[in-house]
């Protein structure tokens, strides 16, 4: 072979190699994942990164988004800040992602959002209810509710529903979500004519309630709103059973896990709490949703999993409108979201927050079931 010849072929074996490689690259677009994955509540993060699995697999099944193939990284935040904000920076840096699912508790995604925020990576919380965490910057977008509707949905049920009109409350003190929920619920229920009889607090790792449960029980108060996560939720009921407290449980989106029942047991029986998503929803694509999560992980998916799937769908929408996988092009495109999800249609008002409406559930022969709808 003559010389020349060699050096054409070597040239476009070379050539042939690059171009394969930039479309390689472009042929993809990587998301990031964050749950609790363990810690506190793992339940938590196992039904986030499944929800936000399901359909990203489900989009790379039926051929990908734009052409490319998503490429999913999942961090496991342990439940904690630090944790968390480790999570964020490695996803961004290191695997350089375009867009992040997560993260599920509200002190978590608070530590993150400063991250994505400054780094331009757009993120998107499924559950993180805390006003503050979207309003860290234009770049924080959540799939849920906020805490401001969701304590005003508890008062009311209690208030209105229940017919109560004596409440006491529980909270961690050191916890962003418990005590906003608990803050609004206290003066929600207070405005509609109620009387909050005790607002006691405790802070994290304790696990004896003792102190704050015989202050509450003195007051007898109607309602216990407990607005915390399901582990302390369960012995907070436990405990309060035990010293005779007679008044009905009442809790928020942090009630939902399997393990409320395993730990509170027959003290949670007969208690409510709002939430954003019932398996027991009659949407067809809610219906269709719970049919394939059940088919894949055979499980019932609970409200973290259905607004993972729904915070991916999300994501999707964005990166297919924006036609590109920069993440400053996913923002724009997200912050114009309307879209048909499983909860109803998802716009963002001025603070990237969506309007939907709630759900409550009565906990009842171990299980979550359907009770009420309230619209926003
Ligand atoms: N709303 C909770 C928070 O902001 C997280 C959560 C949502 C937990 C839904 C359970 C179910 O911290």
């Amino acid at each position: 072979m003559k010389k020349s010849l060699v050096v054409l072929l070597a040239l476009a074996v070379a050539l042939g190699l690059v171009l394969g490689g930039c479309q390689k690259q472009a042929k993809e677009v990587k998301i990031g994942i964050i749950a609790p994955i363990s810690g506190e509540a793992a339940t938590f993060g196992e039904s986030t990164a499944n929800g936000a699995k399901l359909y990203f697999d489900q989009v790379n099944a039926a051929g990908g988004v734009e052409g490319m193939k998503i490429v999913y990284f999942v961090e496991d935040d342990k439940g904690n800040p630090t944790e968390g904000a480790n999570a964020y920076s490695k996803l961004i840096d290191q695997n350089k992602v375009s867009a992040i699912v997560g993260t599920v508790m509200s002190k978590v995604s608070l530590a993150g959002a400063p991250i994505a925020q400054n780094k331009g990576v757009p993120m998107i919380s499924p559950t993180s209810t805390n006003p503050a965490v979207t309003l860290v910057g234009n770049y924080i977008f959540r799939a849920c509710f906020i805490d401001p509707f969701q304590g005003f949905v508890a008062a009311k049920f209690a208030y209105n529903d229940l017919g109560k009109k004596t409440a006491a409350v529980i909270y961690d003190s050191g916890n962003d979500y418990t005590k906003g929920l608990a803050e609004v619920f206290r003066d929600e229920f207070t405005k509609m004519g109620g009387k909050i009889t005790a607002f006691e607090s405790y802070t994290a790792g304790t696990s004896d309630f003792n102190a704050q449960l015989v202050k509450i029980k003195a007051t007898n108060p109607d309602v216990l709103f407990i607005p915390n996560y399901y582990n302390d939720a369960g012995l907070i009921a436990k405990q309060a059973r035990e010293m005779g407290i007679k008044a009905i449980f009442l809790g928020g989106d942090g009630w939902d896990s399997p393990d409320l029942f395993k730990i509170g047991g027959k003290a949670i029986e007969g208690g409510f709490f709002v939430n954003h998503f019932s398996k027991d929803s009659q949407v067809p694509a809610a219906k269709k949703f719970v049919a394939d999560y059940k088919a894949k992980y055979n499980k019932d998916p609970d409200a973290l999993a259905a607004l993972a799937y729904e915070a991916a769908m999300i994501v999707v929408d964005a990166i297919k409108r924006a036609k590109s996988a920069d993440p400053k092009a996913i923002r724009d495109a997200m912050e114009k979201t309307n879209l048909e999800t499983l909860t109803g249609v998802v716009k963002f008002d001025q603070n990237r927050n969506p309007v939907k409406g709630a759900v409550i559930l009565e906990c009842k022969n171990g299980q979550a079931v359907y009770k009420a709808s309230v619209n926003p």
